[in-house]
Parts: structure tokens; sequence; C-alpha cells
């Protein structure tokens, strides 16, 4: 039994309860025995699952370019600061930073580098990380800049959700409790939370019977605080997941909660709590809107194939110019990103713009489709009784 286990069946022995959204929140994120908390690689070949920034540095060096575009956009201001949440270990900010110095040091010159991290642990390693930096890294991401970029990669399906089920004609709640033989066991609840009440009625009725979902209000409060923190620039958020009308289809009856230990998929999120990385697909309908409400523009949603493509395309160019090809370490990189086999189809970037209507597309958004914005801000869900047509 781990650790978190005894003490989160210690919590329920009484009988009780909790929404799975707790029992999440405590898996990831308990500040001695949550998966994040651990001194442990979590990414990478050592870790427990892939992400775009530990295939290799690419993907920062890419996103550097993509920043330092929106700085030139924005007219070079003296001072622009990227704030990144879910940083991890901070490989991240050191490729862009890296970057930055090696292509770009008036670039530099101009940048500050916030990341915002609750738990102290990995805020400890993103600094032992980004010690060459030091000057530039600040972990104060509370007040708003006036000029910068906000970027996540995997932060949203990071972020503990609610799990609901259909059952005879109405929705109800999952929660964690204790069989009676002392283990986990789900327990269903009427919902109570008003953000889930709101959703599950903007959702509407008529799924099949047993259909399973998650929802997670805490998405829309995590896009809120984000559009709070910068004043005038881009928002990016690259994650796995769908837009509400994908993400609700009545074919996808068992939900999208997975969990990941040592590089194998399984879907008890029960399973050595703490020890496992537990991840829900992210709901970009959600996260749009949130968004929207709060001050910010749709500029794309499209995925990584599309969008690191645009984002490369006047390197790739300047390459075939010159007649000297990128090295081939970055050309197995690029397409491990990119590949619609490996990570180029499952990501997708959600792009926010706040004051920047007036400029001209950043690179990443070349590609974009702007009729898939109305679907993912207001999509149209079938009623039962089209389904019965
Ligand atoms: C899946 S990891 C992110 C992966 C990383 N960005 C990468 O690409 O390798 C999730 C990270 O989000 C952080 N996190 C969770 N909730 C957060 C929040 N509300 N604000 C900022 N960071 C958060 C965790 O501590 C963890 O570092």
């Amino acid at each position: 039994m781990t650790p978190l286990e005894m003490q989160l069946k210690a919590r329920l022995a009484d009988g009780s309860s909790m929404p799975f959204s707790s029992f999440m929140a405590a898996a990831l994120y308990d500040r001695e025995h949550g998966y994040y908390s651990q001194d442990k690689a979590r990414t990478g070949r050592e870790g427990d699952f892939f992400t775009s920034v530990s295939v290799g540095s690419v993907f920062g060096q890419l996103m550097a370019g993509e920043f330092c575009r929106a700085w030139e956009q924005l007219d070079r201001p003296a001072s622009f600061t990227i704030t990144e949440a879910g940083a991890n270990d901070g490989q991240f900010a050191l490729d862009v930073l890296t970057w930055a110095q090696a292509h770009r040091p008036d670039f530099l010159a101009a940048l500050q580098y916030r990341i915002d991290e609750p738990l102290p642990g990995p805020a400890r390693r993103q600094c032992e990380k980004l010690a060459a930096f030091a000057g530039k890294v600040s972990h104060d991401a509370t007040a708003a800049v006036a000029q910068g970029c906000y970027f996540a990669n995997e932060l949203l399906d990071a972020i503990p959700c609610r799990r609901v089920r259909w059952s005879g004609g109405r929705w109800v709640e999952c929660h964690v409790a204790l069989d009676a033989a002392g283990e986990f066991s789900w327990m269903e609840k009427d919902p109570e939370d008003s953000a889930l009440k709101r959703r599950l009625a903007w959702l509407g009725t008529g799924f099949p019977e047993g259909y399973i979902t998650e929802i997670a209000p805490a998405v829309a409060s995590q896009l809120r605080l984000a559009a709070g923190q910068l004043n005038q620039g881009y928002f990016f958020f690259a994650d796995y997941g769908y837009p509400a009308l994908d993400y609700y289809a009545a074919h996808r009856r068992t939900g999208t909660l997975r969990c990941y230990r040592a590089h194998r998929a399984h879907e008890d999120p029960f399973d050595h709590p703490g020890e496992t990385d537990l991840t829900a697909h992210v709901d970009f309908s959600l996260a749009a809107q949130a968004a929207v409400g709060a001050g910010c523009q749709v500029l794309a949603f499209l995925d990584q194939a599309r969008f690191l493509t645009g984002v490369a395309a006047p390197h790739l160019q300047a390459m075939e110019a010159s007649g000297v090809p990128n090295p081939p370490a970055w050309q197995r990189q690029f397409q491990t990103l990119t590949h619609p086999a490996h990570l180029g189809q499952k990501f997708h970037f959600l792009v926010l713009g706040k004051k920047v209507e007036h400029l001209p597309p950043l690179p990443g958004l070349s590609f974009a489709r702007h009729a898939a914005i109305p679907d993912l801000l207001d999509p149209v869900f079938a009623s039962p009784d089209d389904e019965d047509a």
C-alpha cells in the first residue's frame, strides 16, 4: 500500500466519501505523498510518460521562436514576460532561455520568465535546473504583467476533474468511498457543486444509460486565472482533448480518465495513488468559453502538427534555401512532435489573445481553420429527439 493510500483510507474509514476531484487532487498534489510532489522523474524515458518537452529541446526552441515573434509584433517592449504554468522540471524554460541566449540576445534582454508552480518540490527543482538564468526567472506569478505570453503544456489534463454517470435519466456524481473490505470503491451522489451543475445543465439530456464522463470546472477557473495574469499578449495551451461536441459524443461511453505508471496506461485510478499519474482529456470548449468570458479572444484551435509546422515554416524555408539540412536529431524530434501517429494529432493548441486583434497572425496560426472556432465556442448538441429521428 502506498503512503497516500493509507492516508486516504484513514480519511474515509468513518464511512464518508469524497468527490473524485478531491481524490485526484490528493493523488497528484498532496504536499508530501502526491505524484508531482515527490523527487522523481515523471516524464521522459525514466518517468511514466512522454511529453513534447521530454522529446527533446526542439519543442522549446520552436516555441521560443514563436514567443520572440510575439515580442516583435508587440513592438519589442523593453519588458516582456513569459508565464509558464505546469513547468514540471523546468526543462521547457531552459530550452526557451537557451535558444534566446544563442539566437536572440536582444529578446533575452527584454525577457522575464515566471513559473506558476503550486508545489515547493518542483519549484526547487526548477530553480536548480535554471540556475544559469537565475536573474531572469521568478516564481512570483500572481500579479498581472503588461505584455507577454502565457504557456502551459499538459497542465489542463492534470487539473482534478469530477466524474459523472448518466443513470436513470439524470446525472449522478461518482464519489470515492470504502467498500466493506476497506478498498476504494465508487459511491454515487446527486451533484451538489454549483459549477458542475451548471455544466451538466448545459450538456443537456439523452445520454446512453451508464454513460460516464469527466467534467473539470477547475479548468475554467485556471483559464480565468491565466487571463488575469496578462494585460496584452498571447496564451498557448497545448494538451490532448476535444471540443465539447466530440468530448461528450454518445460513443465515448467510459470517459477519458487515464492512469500512467512506468509507461503503462490503465484505467484504475485507485491503483497505487501517489505513484501513478492521473489525467483526463481536456474539454477545450470549457477552456475557451471561460477564456472568452475573462476577456480573451480565441485566435485558433488546431492540432500540434499544423501549429508547429506553421511555427517552423520560416526556419525550414531558410534551411532549404541555404542547402544545409537540419541535423538528424532535429529532424527526428520534429517528426515525433508533428507526425499524426506520434504527437502531431493527439495534441492540440488552444491559442488565445488579449488586445492583439490589430496585429498580423503569428506563424503558428498559418494553418489554422477559422471555421473550427464557432464549433469550439458554441457547439450545437443534438437533442434526444434528433437522435431518435
Ligand atoms: C503533466 S505536468 C506538466 C508537464 C510539463 N509541462 C511538460 O511538458 O513536461 C503537470 C505540472 O503542472 C503543475 N501544476 C498542477 N496544477 C497547477 C496549477 N494550478 N498551476 C500551475 N501548475 C500546476 C504540476 O506541479 C506539474 O508540474
